[in-house]
């Protein structure tokens, strides 16, 4: 007999679940910056304007997919009866395991710093990035040595991940979402006052709110595409499996639009926290994006901001939950792939699963600093200009299989399982998809000519997508 498969027991625990997946470092560390050089207000609604017309319908269909086929991501199109698309799926569950393999690392950092800026707070301040490449294993005297403390922060944060995992989607994962994604909340509502009633913090505010069309190009709208993407964690088929554990009785476009508007209020959230912040202590031109920015040039705003240190501790602390409950996801969609298919147990497929991909993953902590490779810099303003095997594996998965992904999933819908199929699994339990025409379009046409216009821009130019 087969086994019942796990459901999530309740609409909440979905919507955090789901947007635990989407709110991620990227929302924190990446959108302020992104969001500073489009010029403030006008990317944001820009970037508003792509999730509605975009991310909505685009999470809805990686969502219905999922369950539609009650499966994985891999097996979904065998189980609608596409084998030969499966290659999409392919890219989902690859994708998931090489941006797991540094998600993690990078999550163990974030966890470092929470320890750091509690114990440390003033060696940070005295030297930032020094701080940050001493935890990477390249010291003030040019030596190098193995990131022994990155490591084991690194191993710390997949365990955490593996715990949760282990306990199943609704014992664990729904569980630690209930928990973490409140928190998260909690925490950027401190941060967030912290920040803006700051002296100076208003011209920051102003900016975050300014028309400025001049700065406005086409890179503008290519950024927020490609912002968007990978903030709500479209494209990589990740959704699919948190579909697949939906119940038939939910309404499936409101609880997408939820999951989407957390999302994006995260990410405006973390812009009114982080640009007013750096206005107010480094002055305005300083607004970096990235690893480079969060670890090494933020560390300039808590020292000026009176009681940074705790302020320090408290902004670690949200990243960390963002990156778990990220993680946790691209995680679990590998679990479900090798135990559906392969029959393994959860816990030994979690636990062996864990363990590989934090070895693949010490090969990127390791590429950093401790192994001594050319081209490592600092430029001041975004950071650490990341070296060869951090750059492949992130320009891979980025700018390659995220966008080519969401392509096959937007191809396979409009055009080979058809529209009418999302639109009749939306409509179970007598729901009415009002905009199910305009759906179709964007399917068909709007959302394939804007992924393919990413692709071929983010290959050939410097334009990145996340
Ligand atoms: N959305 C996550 C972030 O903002 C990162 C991410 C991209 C992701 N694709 C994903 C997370 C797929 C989970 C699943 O940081």
């Amino acid at each position: 007999m087969e086994k019942k498969r796990a459901q999530w027991s309740s609409k909440l625990g979905f919507i955090l679940a789901a947007a635990g997946s989407a709110v991620g470092l990227g929302n924190i560390w990446k959108f302020p910056g992104r969001a500073y050089e489009g010029g403030g207000g006008s990317f944001l609604l820009i970037y508003l304007f792509i999730v509605v017309l975009l991310g909505i319908p685009l999470m809805l269909t990686e969502l219905a997919l999922g369950r539609a086929s009650q499966t994985n991501i891999v097996n979904t199109f065998k189980k609608l009866g596409y084998k030969q698309h499966s290659w999409v799926g392919w890219i989902g569950v690859i994708g998931a395991f090489i941006i797991t393999c540094y998600y993690s690392h990078v999550g163990g950092w974030v966890l470092r710093y929470v320890f750091s800026y509690a114990f440390e707070a003033p060696a940070i301040y005295r030297d930032s990035l020094g701080y940050f490449y001493n935890m990477l294993g390249l010291h003030a005297d040019g030596t190098t040595s193995i990131p022994w403390t990155a490591l084991f922060f690194a191993a710390l944060f997949m365990l955490l991940n593996a715990v949760v995992i282990i306990r199943g989607v609704e014992g664990g994962i729904e569980k630690f979402n209930k928990f973490g994604m409140p928190a998260l909340f909690l925490l950027l509502i401190i941060l967030l006052i912290r920040s803006v009633t700051l002296p100076g913090a208003e011209a920051g505010v102003k900016y975050m709110l300014s028309l400025d069309l001049g700065k406005v190009t086409v890179n503008t709208f290519f950024s927020a595409l490609g912002q968007a993407f990978y903030s709500l964690s479209i494209g990589m088929a990740i959704l699919v499996t948190y579909g697949s554990y939906l119940s038939k009785s939910e309404d499936m476009i409101k609880n997408t639009a939820v999951v989407c508007g957390m999302d994006t209020l995260v990410a405006v959230l973390a812009g009114f926290i982080i640009v007013p912040a750096v206005f107010a202590t480094l002055g305005s031109g300083e607004v970096g994006k990235g690893g480079g920015f969060a670890f090494v040039s933020l560390a300039g705003v808590f020292a000026e901001m009176p009681g940074g240190r705790i302020f320090g501790v408290l902004f670690y602390l949200l990243l960390l939950f963002a990156a778990l409950t990220s993680s946790i996801s691209l995680i679990e969609s590998i679990v479900a792939f090798l135990t559906e298919e392969f029959g393994w147990t959860r816990k030994r497929t979690t636990i062996i699963l864990c363990l590989i991909l934090f070895l693949i993953g010490c090969l990127y902590t390791c590429s950093q600093a401790a192994i001594p490779l050319k081209g490592i810099w600092y430029d001041g303003v975004n950071g650490i200009t990341h070296p060869a095997l951090c750059d492949f594996m992130e320009y891979l998965t980025d700018r390659i299989m995220i966008p080519l992904c969401a392509l096959g999933c937007c191809i396979f819908v409009g055009w080979v399982w058809k529209p009418e199929s999302i639109i009749a699994e939306v409509e179970q339990s007598g729901f009415r998809f009002r905009l199910a025409k305009a759906y179709t379009v964007l399917i068909r046409f709007v959302a394939p000519a804007a992924i393919l216009a990413i692709l071929i821009l983010s290959i050939f130019s410097g334009v990145t997508l996340s």
